[in-house]
């Protein structure tokens, strides 16, 4: 038997971590949000006080880092995933990363991963790959909102142009841009509820799984 991968790419506040969770769960797969590895190595550095701009020091954390126990909730903070999306442009990080996350993608029976480029570069022969995206505007308002409740406090139009940079950022680097797979399926959650959006991606796989 081999492993089945779904692949769920997309931009920051998409909902495409919610959905991996729900699909994850639902076929009773390992979950890995790659997100957190680079956050993960963004945190190390910040940490130990090591600078974010060193490729040889920020690639010798990132062949370190353990993908169990990664937790969003102690890796969530603004100041990580602004440190992250620095290092994640850096060649030799991907690079360590990337190979830690295949070895977690043949995982049996199957897994969910999700990030940027796990359909284009990461898991290329994937059965199943989703783009999750929505409109700038509705990833703001949704990151806003996530804020707020959490009892904390922001200014939409701050939010709405970290939103604008974070994407330029994760779209424009020369290494992995975050693009949709030619064979990607796409999800525009817009104006879908997290139920609507788990309903799409469970008839895409259903029928993955039923040709596998
Ligand atoms: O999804 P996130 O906000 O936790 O991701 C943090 C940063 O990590 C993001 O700016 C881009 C980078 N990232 C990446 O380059 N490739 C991935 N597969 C996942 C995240």
């Amino acid at each position: 038997m081999t492993s089945f991968t779904i692949a769920i790419d997309g931009p920051a506040a998409a909902g495409k971590g919610t959905l991996s969770r729900l699909v994850a769960e639902h076929y009773g797969f390992h979950h890995l949000d790659t997100g957190l590895t680079y956050r993960a190595v963004a945190k190390a550095l910040l940490d130990a006080g090591l600078p974010l701009d060193d490729e040889a020091i920020a690639e010798k954390t990132a062949l370190e880092i353990e993908l169990a126990g990664l937790d969003r909730s102690v890796l969530a903070q603004h100041a990580i995933g602004e440190a992250a999306s620095r290092i994640a442009v850096m060649p030799a990080v991907r690079r360590a990363l990337v190979a830690a996350q295949r070895r977690f993608a043949a995982r049996e029976p199957g897994t969910v991963l999700d990030g940027r480029d796990i359909g284009t570069v990461v898991c290329p022969d994937a059965p199943v790959k989703l783009y999750v995206t929505a409109s700038p505007d509705v990833r703001a308002r949704r990151r806003y909102d996530e804020i707020i409740a959490a009892g904390g406090s922001a200014e939409f139009d701050t939010v709405f142009a970290d939103v604008k940079k974070r994407d330029a950022r994760d779209m424009e680097r020369a290494d992995s841009p975050l693009k949709p797979a030619d064979d990607a399926h796409l999800l525009d959650t817009s104006e879908m509820s997290i139920d609507a959006a788990f309903r799409a991606a469970r008839d895409i796989i259903d029928a993955a799984l039923k040709t596998d």
